[in-house]
């Protein structure tokens, strides 16, 4: 893991594009309708089975990339729950999100030894980079910014993870423009 080059995470679901360009259309409007029969198609084998819950919330977010309000209430009404129960344990988790992710996720470690050893600059470069602040996504859903606590390399302060690999302190500066060409490589071939 250590000094791995950035790569690619693959194929990326497009559902997250989808619930996104709906905003507007209506909780009658057809992409919800579509993205609806999908987490009803996911819940089918979880159906009734409450303590499924969290294995449930993993395969819808799987699916959509995220777990929007409504998919949070189809897990709700299958299972049985009270919406408020089950958006009580997906907020619980870290590993549900409740906004659609970049396909690029980039996690700058604001731990200790990584904040000592200049982090929070990183940080702000790469806000700067993207328009984003950390937490957020940009517009194209190309990227996601994350500030994480300790991820357990400290030794190589500070560190930087792009798509759940560590990339090499010489090339943080490199991460954005090789991610971006990455992308326009994919699309061209
Ligand atoms: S503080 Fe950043 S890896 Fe430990």
């Amino acid at each position: 893991m250590v000094g791995m080059a950035v790569q690619e995470t693959g194929s990326v679901c497009r559902c997250a594009d989808k619930i996104s360009d709906s905003a507007g259309s209506g909780p009658g409007g057809q992409v919800v309708d579509e993205v609806s029969g999908i987490v009803r198609e996911v819940m089918t084998k979880y159906r009734h089975h409450k303590g499924m819950l969290v294995h449930a919330l993993q395969d819808v977010q799987r699916v959509l990339g995220y777990l929007p309000e409504d998919a949070l209430r189809i897990v709700a009404e299958e299972l049985d729950f009270p919406f408020a129960q089950v958006y009580g344990v997906a907020s619980f988790y870290t590993q549900f999100y409740f906004s659609p992710r970049g396909k690029n996720i980039l996690q700058v470690c604001v731990g200790t030894a990584c904040h000592i050893r200049g982090a929070p600059a990183i940080l702000g470069r790469f806000e700067q980079e993207l328009g984003i602040k950390a937490e957020e996504t940009t517009a194209d859903f190309e990227f996601t910014l994350g500030a994480v606590s300790c991820v357990g390399c400290c030794g190589l302060a500070p560190v930087v993870v792009a798509n759940e690999r560590v990339v090499k302190k010489k090339d943080h500066h490199k991460i954005i423009t090789r991610l971006r060409k990455q992308a326009e490589d994919s699309a061209v071939g």
